[in-house]
């Protein structure tokens, strides 16, 4: 007992409850505070039973994910869970483990400990650490497969995902799911469970019997698959294998073993602080955290394109009415379908039900005018990109929206402040700039304008939440966060298959890396006529003498956009399947020549740094700028906007695993080999290296000075 666990006695039965919010922890204190409230209640002859359960919104979450941090850095290591769920499953007295919210990690291995578990309806059990890198490491892997079996076991451990209380009672996680108030429950279940002799997880055997080996093979082909380049799903595997091989106390040695390895590699850093990252993106200098300050009871979208479907559907999906309007009824009809085959899909592959689809649709009014738009708290913008086409939409919605209305803007790269000059009230304008497909990606990017009010950005952080989104703030320069850092990294990949390197080298070099994609697929993909069209709006811009890509405007005349032609830097088949293309190689070959570039063969390590650290070296402006607040919102931009490898934490994350002394040293290389407009080091980059600090601790320091 301590102040994070207490235990009382009700109805005979002993109902230890750990309070350690927001989410329960297992922080130190908590373990100790088990064990002794545990003890108190096994050597009480009032208690016949104890219930152990979460105060607040959950039971246990798991381990203290700060402390592995700390760990990894040098401090001692605090004694393993592993001792203390021994003796809870050796209590005398039966300990039932009463589950709501989530029992994640360390939290579902407490209550695999237990001698039995009971579950809220809506409640979650799962094993996510390999979302962070690292394994179950108090038993997990062998007690799941003795409850759950192997199979899913396997699955669980290996890939994450939680299951729910009516699915984790059919495979045997839990013992009965409760409706209704869940202590009651429990605590009728511990007075009935007190009479009968109570099993112990550990000694559960009759799941591990015959386990197919093909089980694991599969297991590891799929991560290799779906989980490319990270190391503790396999781990993960070898744990739960070694389950089916060794005795209950080798399997955890041989589980403990994998986890300190999973715990002290690079990409346990990196996944830890991409979760800590996620979080922390919505602390903003002067905006209170989570507060929407207009309530959005119904929105309003301005065209049904490729993003305003998408976006139409995400206020669907959130429950909020939204009218969407288009030109013409063909490109509302054209909208609306592909709306509709997009629900139907979800309905295909079992993640909605027609139901849910139906509720979803009627939502949803597709018209061709601006009716209702007065009744809206948000009026979402995205018609084609163009300062003067976006600058009538904004005119025409401030005639018709009602005053404290919030007026996004989807752009890519346009000025906010140009367009909101467009309305009488740029107060309420600001970007809101969402990923392709808009319906899909989680990454919303919130632009503030110069006049945007605080509170407009509270409902925006706010609403992203609502939208199931992570909603980063940036600064408004252009392509903002995202699509600004991403203009080097594409013209470094245009560059150096000029100078030699094949299109289909630079891909791999990059996919290899783990980018979901590479560069020029990642091109063709999204359109070779999206950054034409932005490349002609901004050519006024461009600094005469300065080298530019020669290819991609040719491949666009020739009316070679990508995917949706059939033809771009490479050739599609009618399965979107690309191939090598031949033309494309010719006219690489030739501009190169007209241009005199020199052709050259060019190594994979070239090619990742070229392309990698020319985003550092961006972000690195585009952080010093304050046009993104923390060099971690970076990595969130670039994890959940444009399939940077996760394990390696995002771009300025991994600049400082590389070091930054070693990547100013390479960028310092690349600028004399190239030039001084193209690579001269950003200034922020260069007093961190020179200070032998990273970019890590530039966020500790911006947000100590902003109190935030
Ligand atoms: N340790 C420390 N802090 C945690 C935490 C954890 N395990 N889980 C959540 N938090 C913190 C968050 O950082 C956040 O803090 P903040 O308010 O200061 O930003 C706060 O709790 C609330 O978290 P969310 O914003 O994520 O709240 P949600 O309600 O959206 O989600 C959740 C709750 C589903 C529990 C989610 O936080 C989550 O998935 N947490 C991680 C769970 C996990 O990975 N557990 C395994 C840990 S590893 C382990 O147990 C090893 C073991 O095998 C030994
Ligand atoms: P799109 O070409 O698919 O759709 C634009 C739609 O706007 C068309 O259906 C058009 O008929 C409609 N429209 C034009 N003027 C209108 C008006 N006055 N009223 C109502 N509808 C009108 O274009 P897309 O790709 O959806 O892009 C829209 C915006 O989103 C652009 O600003 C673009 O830069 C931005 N964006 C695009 C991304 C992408 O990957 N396609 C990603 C993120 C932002």
């Amino acid at each position: 007992m301590n102040e994070l666990v207490s235990v009382r006695l009700e109805d005979r039965v002993a109902v230890v409850t750990i309070t350690n919010p927001p989410v329960n922890a297992l922080s130190p204190g908590v373990p100790e505070g088990l064990r002794s409230s545990i003890a108190a209640a096994a050597a009480n002859p009032a208690a016949l039973a104890i219930v152990v359960i979460g105060a607040g919104r959950t039971f246990i979450a798991g381990a203290d994910i700060r402390e592995f941090g700390k760990v990894v850095s040098g401090e001692k290591l605090r004694g393993s869970l592993h001792p203390l769920l021994l003796e809870i499953e050796d209590c005398a007295k039966p300990v039932i483990m009463a589950i709501h919210g989530t029992a994640f990690g360390g939290g579902l291995e407490v209550a695999m400990a237990g001698h039995y578990r009971v579950m809220a309806p809506n409640a979650l059990v799962g094993q996510p650490e390999v979302k962070l890198g690292i394994i179950p490491g108090a038993a997990g892997t062998q007690r799941l497969p003795r409850l759950a079996g192997v199979a899913k076991a396997v699955e669980m451990c290996a890939f994450g995902e939680p299951v729910g209380a009516r699915e984790a009672h059919a495979l045997g996680i839990v013992d009965a799911v409760i409706e209704g108030d869940l202590l009651a429950g429990a605590v009728a279940f511990a007075r009935e469970a007190a009479g009968r002799p109570h099993p112990k997880t550990r000694e559960r055997i009759e799941k591990l019997r015959d386990a197919d080996p093909a089980i694991f093979a599969r297991a590891r082909q799929q991560a290799a698959k779906i989980r490319r380049g990270q190391t503790a799903p396999l781990a993960a595997i070898d744990a739960v294998e070694s389950a089916t091989r060794l005795s209950f106390d080798e399997g955890c040695a041989r589980e403990a073993e994998l986890f300190d390895q999973c715990l002290y590699s690079a990409q346990s850093k990196a996944l830890i602080h991409a979760f800590f990252a996620e979080r922390g993106v919505s602390k903003i200098p002067g905006v209170p955290r989570d507060a929407a300050v207009y309530e959005i009871r119904r929105a309003a979208v301005v065209g049904a394109g490729t993003m305003g479907g998408g976006i139409t559907m995400n206020y669907a999906n959130a429950g909020i009415p939204v009218i969407v309007k288009e030109t013409s009824q063909e490109a509302l009809d054209r909208g609306m379908a592909t709306i509709h085959k997009n629900y139907a899909n979800s309905v295909k592959k079992g993640k909605l039900s027609h139901a849910a689809v139906h509720q979803r649709l009627s939502l949803i009014t597709p018209q061709l005018t601006y009716d209702g738009f007065d009744q809206a708290d948000i009026i979402a913008e995205a018609v084609f990109e163009g300062m003067a086409l976006k600058k009538q939409v904004f005119a025409e919605i401030d005639a018709v929206a009602r005053p404290g209305c919030i007026l996004a803007s989807n752009t890519s790269y346009l000025d906010i402040d140009e367009i909101a000059s467009a309305t009488k009230r740029p107060e309420v304008v600001l970007g809101h700039h969402y990923f392709s497909p808009a319906n899909v990606m989680r990454l919303l990017e919130i632009v503030r304008g110069k006049a945007t009010s605080k509170d407009v950005l509270a409902t925006s952080m706010a609403l992203a939440k609502k939208l199931n989104k992570i909603g980063v703030l940036a600064g408004n320069a252009r392509g903002f966060i995202g699509n600004r850092m991403l203009t080097p990294y594409l013209r470094e990949a245009q560059f150096l298959v000029e100078e030699g390197a094949s299109v289909e080298d630079v891909n791999q070099a990059l996919y290899d890396f783990g980018m979901a994609m590479g560069p020029l697929a990642m091109s063709d993909l999204a359109g070779l006529d999206v950054g034409w069209r932005i490349r002609k709006e901004f050519r006024h811009l461009e600094k005469p003498g300065v080298r530019v890509p020669l290819v991609a405007d040719r491949l666009c005349e020739m009316g070679r956009f990508g995917q949706k032609t059939g033809r771009g830097w490479s050739q599609y088949d009618e399965n979107r399947q690309p191939s090598p293309d031949p033309e494309t190689a010719a006219l690489i070959e030739q501009a190169a020549r007209e241009a005199g570039i020199e052709r050259r063969s060019i190594t994979r390590e070239e090619i990742v740094d070229r392309c990698v650290l020319a985003l550092v070296n961006e972000g690195a402006r585009v952080l010093d700028e304050g046009i993104a607040l923390r060099a971690a919102d970076i990595d969130v931009v670039y994890l959940n906007g444009y399939g940077f490898p996760a394990w390696r934490g995002g771009p300025m994350f991994y600049a400082d695993t590389v070091g930054l002394k070693t990547v100013l040293a390479r960028i310092e290389e690349f600028r004399q080999h190239h030039s001084d407009d193209l690579w001269s080091p950003a200034p922020l980059l260069r007093r961190l290296a020179e200070s032998g600090a990273r970019f890590t601790d530039f966020d500790r320091q911006r947000e100590v000075a902003a109190g935030v």
